[in-house]
């Protein structure tokens, strides 16, 4: 029988807890970006605006827990422990069951009888914040059903630097307002449905490549540590951790730590962005946990901020732990103070209690290892045969609401008055991505290749498929229901046979293709997660190019993770119409049909940009280690110049342009207005928090925490918070045991005095400063609808910021008004400080400059028909 304790595996690095990591002497040829040390960890303020009650009520629950149970509610048991993708321990005596960790932000993961949601990019693309509500709402419902406590979604990280970006199509949009915008509104609905929502991947996890070194290692690179995502402060503020702010004011109860380092200090160790950014300066009172083995250390980590460590072991299956064990001798021996721990503890118990969620929980009723009824419920171990699946029907009626998302996302690139569709003489659909996967929607694990249509795209940020409906099936329904004749070939590869088809008279011929990406524990294809080009898989730009010489009326229908270089054939004649449908969901077929019948007008605006060249975006993925066998160096040279920020920075021109889409009506726009508020002047913070509280108290006599060999059987590989003897050092199989803390503690790190407030942060308000968010302007407009059809309109909002240094035009509101022929509809956008502000990194705030202000009103980030000065 292994040991139950656990290897106090490279508890502290004084580098690692200072936040940076020194070069070692090889790499030092050049100065390597370096993350500045915060100490103390904040810790949870009893009044912040909406987790008053949450905190009472954790402070009850808390105050009566053991330092054995609060270490385990803070580690995971484990790689496949339990039934979720994570779970922590039980606290048995107190009535609480392990909580469960489940992906994905597309709907619940490896389990049966779930729906699969249009992709959180497709959602952006409605840029419609009732309908991304309703789809983090029934997300939220689905996971609830199943017995989630958490549900590892939305996500903001990948932004989207480069659009090569293996998992953007997980999150929202290159765009931090627009992410911002719909991460908030889908928090707001995965909560209101009782399961704490997760913003991931915190912060800067812009690429796959290199994000684990093992991971590199399978794809032919030797690197000691992960990549290094290097930022500078003004873009961290103004770029990347924006939509983490409208996260946390959203009341986010989680956050995930990602996998790379972010200036050379691992995420979930760096005090500076746990500590500093995300606890202190944004007032996240919520828990912050790792991502899967994204822990790197153990005290280090736990000081820096971490609250949750998952899975729980060092490395999947190693039955070791740098927290379990070694978390209980850290507070025993006083190297993690007590107001930690308890700090930890409070934030998970707030982050359930707030959103409705009591000590009683259901049980969890899915198993993610197996779909049989039967098994193992410590799968790792193949112990405990029970029943682990009940295979609950949580699907409600969300289908249609996913067909309704997944018609809004869909952008209509061009319209040559092909579409919409009226009884087509004769429809034929070509292209693979029209029909299925001939092994079934689920045939590949975690939706590990690209065959047959693109419905999901790959890695922990997927689901299984209760059905797939494919454009093919769909769109031949309603060409039979229509009389049309139909015919389709559902392959890339049959050159011959689809001349001799599209060349028939009456032809109206819709050509599906697809560009597909994921995480990067998968390689497709050549592509390690992020995509290898941006050019359409299987062929299709040729399929696209055949087609349309063959075909006067030639219809594409992209299915895709972002955006793919067009640049070919877009302009031909005989490509009459083209359309962007994302990662559509388990509707898909629905969805386009109701698009190019014209029974759902598109409204769908493109979240990205699609230039004419790869090279035109101005930022790509690391492929290659720059930095000998070190960490890659991913320098963020570009700034807060990405997507349209940056094609406008330098003037290329561009194919469609960010906030682009058309519709089957027209819209005319007019008469700007700007009305200004009287917000007052902005004063930062000042004050104090109180000292660091801590409930109860705890033995120090390692007695207490042997493990109870007489109350239960131990599970094999499995994480627990209990010591195997008394004697400390061999407890925690550490050479380096017993140094004191003073030897490789970083300054203030156990300091638990009141500690002074910054001037950008709140005091008691989640989200920064109040005064951030009040609001200076508010901008109307008239919209019109000039066409003959009823359309959804989405006027966009943009500022220019007017200093030397800043983007031509930034997006800062937007909504998604519906207008029927000849009406006039007003559109209504604020601006906020924040909106107006700039971060100054040497005020370490948010400041106006002078430089004159231009606000925008237009269809999109090139179409600004009406401008106006602020004052
Ligand atoms: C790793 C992924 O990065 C994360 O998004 C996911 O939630 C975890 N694995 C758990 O599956």
């Amino acid at each position: 029988m292994k040991s139950a304790v656990v290897l106090a595996l490279a508890a502290s690095s004084s580098s690692a807890l200072a936040g940076a990591v020194k070069p070692p002497q090889q790499l030092n040829k050049r100065a390597l970006a370096h993350s500045d040390p915060f100490y103390p960890s904040p810790w949870m303020d009893p009044n912040a605006d909406g987790w008053q009650a949450a905190y009472a009520k954790a402070k009850e629950f808390v105050s009566q827990m053991t330092l054995m149970e609060k270490v385990n509610l803070t580690t995971g048991v484990g790689w496949m422990g339990e039934q979720c993708v994570g779970q922590v321990g039980a606290i048995p005596r107190l009535g609480l069951r392990s909580l469960c960790m489940q992906d994905s932000p597309v709907g619940v993961r490896l389990t049966d009888y779930n729906s699969v949601f249009p992709s959180g990019q497709t959602a952006a693309a409605t840029w419609d914040t009732g309908i991304i509500y309703q789809r983090g709402l029934a997300m939220g419902q689905e996971h609830k059903g199943k017995g989630v406590n958490v549900m590892l979604g939305p996500v903001a990280g990948p932004l989207g630097r480069s659009p090569e970006g293996g998992r953007n199509w997980e999150g929202f949009s290159p765009d931090p307002v627009l992410t911002g915008i719909a991460i908030a509104e889908t928090i707001k609905g995965i909560q209101d449905a009782g399961v704490v929502a997760c913003a991931k991947h915190y912060i800067g996890n812009e690429q796959e490549h290199f994000r684990q070194v093992g991971e590199a290692k399978g794809y032919g690179f030797t690197i000691a540590e992960s990549v290094s995502s290097n930022i500078d402060d003004k873009t961290m503020h103004e770029l990347y951790l924006w939509p983490f702010a409208d996260a946390v004011r959203a009341g986010v109860g989680s956050v995930m730590c990602s996998y790379q380092q972010t200036n050379n200090s691992y995420s979930c160790q760096n005090s500076k962005l746990l500590n500093d950014l995300l606890k202190n300066e944004l007032g996240f009172q919520g828990f912050v946990m790792s991502d899967w083995q994204a822990q790197h250390t153990g005290v280090a980590s736990a000081l820096a901020g971490l609250d949750m460590t998952m899975p729980g072991d060092t490395e999947f299956n190693s039955a070791k732990s740098f927290w379990g064990t070694n978390l209980t001798l850290a507070v025993v021996n006083g190297t993690v103070p007590e107001w930690r721990i308890d700090d930890m503890a409070m934030r998970i118990m707030a982050s359930l209690f707030k959103v409705g969620q009591t000590v009683e929980q259901p049980p969890i009723n899915f198993d993610s290892w197996t779909l049989d009824t039967y098994g193992n419920i410590h799968m790792a171990a193949g112990q405990g045969y029970q029943q682990i699946n009940w295979h609950v029907d949580v699907r409600a009626n969300h289908g249609s609401l996913i067909r309704d998302i997944a018609a809004k996302g869909t952008v209509l690139l061009k319209n040559n008055g092909a579409l919409p569709l009226n009884k087509p003489k004769f429809l034929v659909v070509v292209g693979e991505d029209a029909g299925p996967n001939l092994q079934g929607p689920n045939a590949c694990s975690d939706r590990s290749c690209d065959n047959g249509t693109l419905g999901m795209a790959w890695g922990s940020g997927s689901a299984n498929f209760p059905y797939l409906v494919t454009p093919d099936s769909a769109l031949q329904a309603q060409a039979i229901q229509d009389g049309s004749r139909y015919e389709s070939i559902l392959t890339n590869y049959a050159a011959s046979q689809t001349k001799a088809l599209v060349s028939q008279a009456n032809v109206t011929a819709v050509v599906f293709v697809n560009a597909d990406s994921g995480e990067g524990y998968i390689n497709v294809d050549g592509n390690e997660g992020d995509r290898k080009n941006l050019t359409l898989w299987k062929n299709g730009d040729d399929l696209i190019k055949n087609v349309s010489s063959w075909c006067t009326n030639t219809i594409v229908v992209i299915h895709s993770t972002g955006p793919v270089l067009v640049t070919d054939w877009y302009n031909s004649p005989n490509v009459t119409a083209i359309l962007w449908a994302g990662v559509p969901g388990q509707e898909s077929g629905n969805s386009i049909t109701d698009i190019l019948y014209g029974k759902v007008n598109p409204s769908g605006k493109t979240p990205f940009t699609w230039g004419a060249t790869r090279e035109s975006y101005g930022t790509d993925i690391l492929y290659t280690p720059n930095n000998g066998a070190g960490a890659p160096q991913d320098d963020f040279s570009e700034g807060v110049f990405i997507d349209y920020r940056y094609f406008d920075k330098k003037n290329t021109p561009l194919i469609y342009e960010f906030g682009y889409g058309l519709s089957y009506t027209t819209f005319e726009y007019s008469n700007i207005k700007v009305q200004k508020s009287n917000a007052g002047t902005y004063k930062p913070t000042t004050g104090t928090t109180a000292a660091a509280p801590s409930f109860g108290n705890f033995s120090t006599n390692l007695a207490d925490y042997l493990f109870p060999k007489d109350q239960f059987s131990w599970v094999w590989q499995y994480i627990y918070p209990y010591v195997n003897t008394t004697d400390a050092k061999a407890a925690s199989q550490d050479p380096h045991y017993g140094q004191t803390a003073d030897q490789f503690l970083p300054p203030h790190a156990t300091d638990g005095s009141a500690q002074p407030l910054l001037g950008s942060a709140g005091k008691s308000s989640p989200g920064g400063n109040r005064q951030l968010y009040d609001v200076m302007y508010t901008i109307t407009a008239d919209i019109k609808n000039t066409g003959s059809v009823t359309g959804n309109e989405v006027p966009q909002l943009y500022l220019s910021l007017g200093g030397p240094d800043d983007p031509k035009v930034v997006l800062r509101d937007f909504d998604c008004i519906r207008i029927d022929p000849g009406q006039t509809s007003t559109f209504r956008a604020q601006l906020t400080r924040r909106d107006l502000s700039n971060w100054d990194p040497v005020a370490q705030d948010w400041v106006i400059s002078s430089y004159p202000k231009t606000v925008y009103v237009g269809r999109s980030s090139r179409k600004l028909e009406l401008n106006a000065t602020l004052t």
